[in-house]
């Protein structure tokens, strides 16, 4: 087994981004696990706390894991990048030669923890782990990448929080997910109904 893409605060100055950061948002949940969800990038939150995911798209990101039966401690979390990216004091979209100077930490998170499924949050986060540009096409559906764990990807939870409309495409896709984890085994807990976040009816 190797080790683990957990990186001290100083460690990591493969781009600029280290000047402002609080500290490094690592991958965080269960080395075990046979799912691994992947999003973009450590906001104010993140930044502080150092675990992905916090705030309102933490809470869509958590309902997200609920209708799956999954939890954070089932799951292996991570992001594309995983220092903030600022632009003032704002965040805002990592930068290709951010996205590049962070993926040899996430393929070393994909090699260690091995899941079976690599579920990714947003464009970026799709297009780092899977080196295509064809997010819209291929969100929703499951994708092959040959000798890698399967990919499914899905919207970035904080994409969602004023698109309604997308919710409801959303709700199929997590279906589609759910019938998919259930084909490979993947032990759920009771999972909270789809209509409780994403489906309206
Ligand atoms: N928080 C994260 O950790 N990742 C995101 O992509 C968004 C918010």
């Amino acid at each position: 087994m190797h080790d683990l893409a957990v990186l001290e605060l100083e460690d990591c100055r493969r781009c600029g981004l280290w000047k402002a950061r609080t500290r490094i948002v690592n991958g965080s949940g269960n080395p075990r696990a046979a799912v691994m969800f992947t999003g973009e990038a450590p906001g104010k939150a993140e930044d502080l706390k150092g675990i992905g995911f916090q705030g309102q798209a933490g809470k869509i990101f958590e309902a997200l894991l609920s209708y799956l039966g999954l939890s954070r401690e089932t799951i292996w979390l991570n992001n594309a990048i995983r220092c903030r990216p600022l632009n003032g004091r704002k965040n805002r979209t990592p930068r290709m030669g951010e996205i590049e100077a962070c993926r040899p930490w996430l393929l070393q998170d994909m090699e260690t923890v091995d899941p079976k499924v690599v579920v990714t949050l947003g464009r970026i986060a799709y297009e780092s782990v899977s080196g295509r540009q064809d997010f819209t096409e291929k969100r929703g559906r499951l994708l092959d990448i040959s000798g890698g764990p399967a990919l499914f990807p899905l919207f970035h939870p904080a994409y969602l929080i004023y698109r309604r409309a997308s919710r409801q495409l959303m709700c199929h896709d997590l279906m589609e997910l759910g019938r998919y984890l259930d084909e490979i085994g993947i032990d759920r807990a009771k999972q909270t109904r789809p209509g409780d976040v994403f489906c309206e009816s």
